[in-house]
Formats: structure tokens, sequence, C-alpha cells
């Protein structure tokens, strides 16, 4: 990939939600990069119990558009991810999970026999987390797609101003069907930067060994 790219603490400085774009249409080997990238994010587990449906066409974005109540980015932006939540995912085999950790040497015999066991899920069950589970691993893949967005050159906006049925008919998940929609994020070329719109002094945000509120 011949495109200049910024380090990671450079995208973290430097990016910005972008809510206006340019009609020019994504190289698709930056797509491409950027989708690889977006794989590379971790999940609890391992378990990627996250997808991401891409979507170009004109009439999908007009569907995100309507269903994100008349915002403009999806529209205007050339291709809008949509992070989809999988709170069921573990309840397959995931063979494949676990034998490509096995095959890499990446996972202890302890490490496979409690991810056999889905403990861990079947605690996260009886509390009501699963959704919540699957939808944090899904913002972490969004939040590298925004980050190595800034460092390919492309501008993005997350999105979660939306009606949950309208995305999810807009891309084709039944309305009571258990994936979750976590976060939309478009990505083009905007059509300027606009100023950082700051941020709290970092004593505000970062504590030491307790919370103050
Ligand atoms: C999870 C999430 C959802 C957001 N949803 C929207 C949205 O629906 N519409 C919008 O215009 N901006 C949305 N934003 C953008 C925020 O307003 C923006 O991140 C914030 O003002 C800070 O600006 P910055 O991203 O340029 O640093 C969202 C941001 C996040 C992190």
């Amino acid at each position: 990939m011949s495109t200049q790219t910024l380090s990671v603490t450079e995208a973290i400085r430097t990016r910005r939600t972008v809510r206006h774009y340019r009609p020019d249409p994504l190289d698709p080997a930056l797509l491409d990069e950027l989708l690889d990238l977006a794989v590379q994010a971790p999940s609890a587990w391992n378990m990627q119990d996250r997808s991401i449906v891409v979507v170009t066409s004109e009439a999908g974005r007009t569907a995100l558009s309507e269903a994100a109540f008349g915002q403009p980015q999806p529209l205007e932006a050339p291709a809008v991810l949509v992070f989809v939540a999988d709170p069921g995912a573990w309840t397959g085999t995931n063979a494949d999970i676990v034998e490509q950790a096995t095959r890499n040497g990446a996972w202890n015999e302890q490490f496979l026999a409690k991810f056999d066991s889905r403990a861990d899920y079947h605690s996260m069950r009886e509390r009501g987390l699963l959704r919540e589970n699957a939808v944090k691993n899904a913002m972490i893949a969004a939040t590298y797609v925004m980050l190595a967005a800034t460092g390919l050159g492309l501008d993005s906006a997350p999105m979660n101003g939306w009606d949950e049925a309208l995305v999810k008919q807009a891309i084709g998940i039944d309305a009571d069907a258990e994936p979750a929609i976590a976060v939309l994020v478009a990505v083009g070329y905007g059509t300027g930067t606009p100023p950082h719109p700051g941020r709290r002094p970092r004593e505000r945000a970062v504590f030491t060994e307790r919370y103050l509120s």
C-alpha cells in the first residue's frame, strides 16, 4: 500500500468526527486495508462476536440516513460501516477459533478448557450481560476503524443516533433476530476538518487509585 500513513499517536490526536463528505468513491484498496485492520480488533475470549456490514449503495445509504433520523453522513459518505454485535455467537462450536489458536500455540490447556466450558458466557447470560459484552467488542472494532481511517488519510463519523429496527431492516437483519446494532461509522473524504471541540482537563477524567465524582 503506497498511501502515506500516520502513526497511531498521530491518528489519535488528529481524528475528528467529520459530518460532511465529498461524493468521491473510496479507493477499493484503502477500504480493503481498513476492513483488514478492523478485524484485528481484540474481543473477549477472541470470540469475534461482531461483524461489519459495508454499505456503499445509494439505496442502502439512503435507508441508513433515514434510520439515522435524516443525518447527512450516510447519504454523503461513500461508505457506511454498520457494526453488528452478536450476543449469541458463543453458543456455536467456534471450532475455527480454537483451531487457529491451537495451531499458533496461543492458548494453553487451561485457557482452552475455559473457552470450551463457556463458563464466562453462562455467567454473563445469568446476569443479563451478553448483549453488553458483544456491543463492547463491536465498539472496539469501530474504534479501530476510526483511527485506522485517520491513519490512512480518510475521514469518519461515528453515529449512535438511529432507530435500531430501521438499521436492521436496511442491512437485512430480522427485527426480532438476536444480533444488535452497536454503532454506524461513515467513512470517506470530508469536505473539511472541523475544529477539535476540546476535552476537559485530564484531571477531570483520570484519577489515581480511587474514583472521584
Ligand atoms: C458512540 C458515538 C456516537 C456518536 N453519534 C453521533 C451521531 O449520531 N451524530 C453525530 O453527529 N455525531 C455523533 N457522534 C460524534 C460526537 O459528537 C463526537 O465524537 C464528539 O463531539 C467529539 O468530537 P470529535 O469526534 O471530533 O473528537 C458520536 C460519537 C460517538 C463516540
